[in-house]
């Protein structure tokens, strides 16, 4: 689990200029963490300005937030994200890891169903490569295999443990994570190899889905998109 320290300021600035762009009418897929929270608040206030906006939470504490500031909600079953709003852990160019809050199951399947995946970050996030830890969350019974699978791929399983709760961190799903050190990470291979682990609900590699970042720092925010994109 990796959570470097970027300001408050730079991830205010981050989130809400990628919730500026979202436009009236739209579904938005609602990202876990500190800097999605942002976005979520000002969302909240655009739609107390009148913005008609639904809303797919990706987690528990983005939908407890997304209520308490009055953004409707559906479901993928009810509706398709235009628009997907999501923090990382790491950036490397248009490649992420996530996962720091254990939500990234959910996360990859909402923004994987977005026509656009807006990532915000503060400045500690961007790096060369990626350097993991890596985030594996698996199905609790499946754990001894799950290890010796991640072992077998070059990586170190660590079993996230709880603050304030004996034992594991359980998440949102029900199920377990690992947090998996690896000496280098290619990513698109090593994401082939970790979801092809029977047992592995999702990891946290994402590999090219993001359209943009928007990067906040204590002076302004700087958006990068992939050549062509908007
Ligand atoms: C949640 O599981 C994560 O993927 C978060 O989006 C990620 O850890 C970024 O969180 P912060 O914005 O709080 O750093």
């Amino acid at each position: 689990m990796k959570r470097t320290g970027g300001s408050d300021e730079a991830k205010r600035r981050a989130g809400e200029a990628a919730a500026d762009r979202v436009t009236d009418g739209q579904v938005v897929g609602l990202g876990t963490g500190s800097t999605a929270a942002y976005a979520i608040r000002r969302l909240g206030r655009a739609v107390d300005s009148g913005l008609d906006v639904r809303a797919v939470p990706t987690s528990f504490q983005s939908r407890e937030l997304a209520r308490e500031v009055g953004i409707p909600l559906v479901t993928l079953d009810e509706a398709t994200p235009d628009i997907a709003i999501d923090g990382a852990d790491e950036v490397a160019g248009f490649d992420l890891v996530k996962g720091g809050g254990a939500a990234h199951a959910r996360e990859k399947y909402v923004a994987g169903a977005a026509d656009r995946f807006l990532v915000v970050v503060d400045d500690s996030k961007p790096t060369d490569r990626l350097a993991g830890p890596v985030p594996v969350e698996f199905l609790p019974g499946a754990r001894v295999p799950v290890a010796a699978a991640i072992r077998d791929a070059g990586g170190e399983p660590t079993l996230r443990t709880a603050q304030q709760k004996d034992g594991p961190v359980v998440t949102d799903n029900g199920n377990l994570v690992f947090d998996c050190a690896f000496d280098a990470i290619d990513p698109e291979p090593l994401s082939a190899t970790l979801s092809a682990i029977p047992g592995v609900v999702e990891h946290g590699l994402f590999v090219g889905m993001a359209d943009a970042v928007f990067i906040g720092s204590e002076s302004g925010v700087e958006r990068r998109a992939p050549p062509l994109s908007e």
